[in-house]
């Protein structure tokens, strides 16, 4: 899970797993710390605690951006019940640590049972409103209107007004995910899901609302069809979205929409957050995102973000939590503002020194700063850089500008 904490010129976002799967080894090898394990390990419940617990105390948070995968990585072995255990027992705790804080949800790919299996309504084999009607009571709980139960309990999808002047569509993009097997079948924008939401769209253009689009998966890892008809939404409303988040990559990344016509004027941001998680070799971690909120005519557009990391050697090596402000984006990567024309602006400047300590810096922060620049090589680094710049899936073009 991923929890971005939104701070409206102050705004707060989380993603969360929360379970270790490992607390036992093969005889001979060293078990997990009491804090958690970077290995194939997902976090313990009392990391998760004081994580939160430390941000909500150290945190001015005005609502909370929250993109799913709740659910540990032992896939083999989940049911329904344990699936609504996980969704239960963590959301309390979000409600209990954030008090009177409003936490707009998004549904992620290990909340099914089994993972990854989203059915769509006309298959008759397989129902899924058992996840839906618990995401809606859930999601309720931590203070979405009572408005958004109908299109929850029909896909896990919704909008509502978060501020004045601002709205919030999030999606299933389990619907948009090659790992959903139902797609198969028939892999039409299921529910049309995007075509309510571009009619949302139209509808906040009319009404001079901005947007903000929250989703699990990235758009550009879903299925191509899927995710070129979302670039080209994106790219019709580059006036009223003002940013979009997901999770799923567990790691800190950014992307940047280009124009369709002129493919480098850059016209819209995503932005991955780093996950709670430790999954894999990371440090597990929160962000903080500063957004434009001064009522009215508000941007909403982000202005920073900070993120927070738990070193956790250091935690298991002194038992003792040891938090670290691993950095705010404006002032480590020296941008003026982070418009998609400043991230397309940074982006050049990782090219020209690709080998140099400024992408060096963005490895680090990728992983949390879990490893540090040496261990991505120049292959490694220009793949970042091409992930930078791509936002849907089978694009090979984005690439070839940078260079070898
Ligand atoms: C599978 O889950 C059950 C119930 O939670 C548990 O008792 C069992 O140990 C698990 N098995 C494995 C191999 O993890
Ligand atoms: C939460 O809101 C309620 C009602 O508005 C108020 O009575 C209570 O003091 C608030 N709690 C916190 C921790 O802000
Ligand atoms: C799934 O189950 C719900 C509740 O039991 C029911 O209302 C719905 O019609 C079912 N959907 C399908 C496609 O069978
Ligand atoms: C696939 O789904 C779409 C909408 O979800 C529908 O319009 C279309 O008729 C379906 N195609 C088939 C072959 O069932
Ligand atoms: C984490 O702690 C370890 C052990 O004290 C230290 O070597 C490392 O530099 C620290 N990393 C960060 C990012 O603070
Ligand atoms: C580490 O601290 C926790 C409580 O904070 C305690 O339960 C645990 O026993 C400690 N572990 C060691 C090895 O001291
Ligand atoms: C980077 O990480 C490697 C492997 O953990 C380590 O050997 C090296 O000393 C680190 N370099 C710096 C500059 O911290
Ligand atoms: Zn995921």
């Amino acid at each position: 899970m991923s929890i971005f904490l939104i701070n409206l010129a102050r705004k707060l976002t989380v993603r969360n797993r929360y379970v270790v799967v490992c607390l036992s080894l093969a005889p001979g090898h060293v078990g997990a710390g009491f804090w958690g394990d970077v290995r194939n390990c997902d976090l313990p419940y009392w990391t998760a605690e004081v994580m939160l617990k430390y941000a909500s105390e150290l945190e001015k948070v005005d609502f909370v951006y929250y993109t799913g995968d709740l659910p540990p990585h032992n896939v083999w072995n989940q049911s329904q019940e344990q699936q609504l255990y996980s969704l239960k027992t963590i959301n309390q705790l979000l409600a209990e640590t954030f008090p009177n804080v409003t936490f707009y949800s998004a549904v992620g790919n290990h909340e099914a049972a089994p993972c990854n299996l989203f059915p769509t309504p006309n298959i008759q084999s397989s129902n899924i409103s058992w996840l839906y009607h618990a995401l809606a009571d859930s999601w309720i709980n931590l203070g979405l209107p009572d408005d958004t139960r109908e299109t929850i309990e029909r896909g896990a999808f919704y909008t509502t007004v978060v501020r004045p002047g601002l709205r919030v569509i999030s999606l299933n993009m389990n619907y948009c995910s090659a790992e959903n097997f139902w797609l198969f079948i028939n892999s039409t924008d299921p529910l049309e899901q995007l075509q309510w939401m571009i009619n949302w769209l139209q509808y906040a253009e009319d009404h001079g609302e901005k947007v903000h689009i929250i989703g699990h998966i990235p758009p550009k890892a879903c299925l191509a069809s899927f995710s070129w008809n979302f670039h080209k939404i994106v790219n019709r409303y580059e006036n009223t979205i003002s940013g979009q988040f997901y999770g799923h990559t567990h790691n800190d990344e950014f992307f940047i929409n280009y124009d369709e016509l002129d493919p480098k004027r850059p016209v819209s941001m995503g932005y991955i957050t780093p996950s709670l998680t430790t999954f894999s070799n990371l440090n597990p971690g929160y962000r903080v995102y500063k957004i434009d909120g001064y009522y009215p005519d508000s941007s909403y557009w982000v202005l920073d973000h900070r993120t927070v990391i738990m070193n956790l050697t250091a935690t298991n090596l002194y038992n003792r939590t040891i938090f670290v402000d691993e950095y705010d984006a404006r002032y480590a990567y020296q941008m003026d503002n982070l418009f998609p024309d400043d991230w397309h602006n940074f982006v050049q400047r990782l090219e020209i020194d690709m080998d140099g300590p400024l992408m060096s810096l963005v490895y680090q922060y990728y992983t949390k700063s879990y490893a540090n620049g040496t261990q991505c090589d120049h292959n490694c680094r220009r793949g970042l850089l091409c992930d930078f710049v791509t936002s849907r899936a089978e694009d090979p073009h984005p690439c070839d500008a940078i260079p070898n």
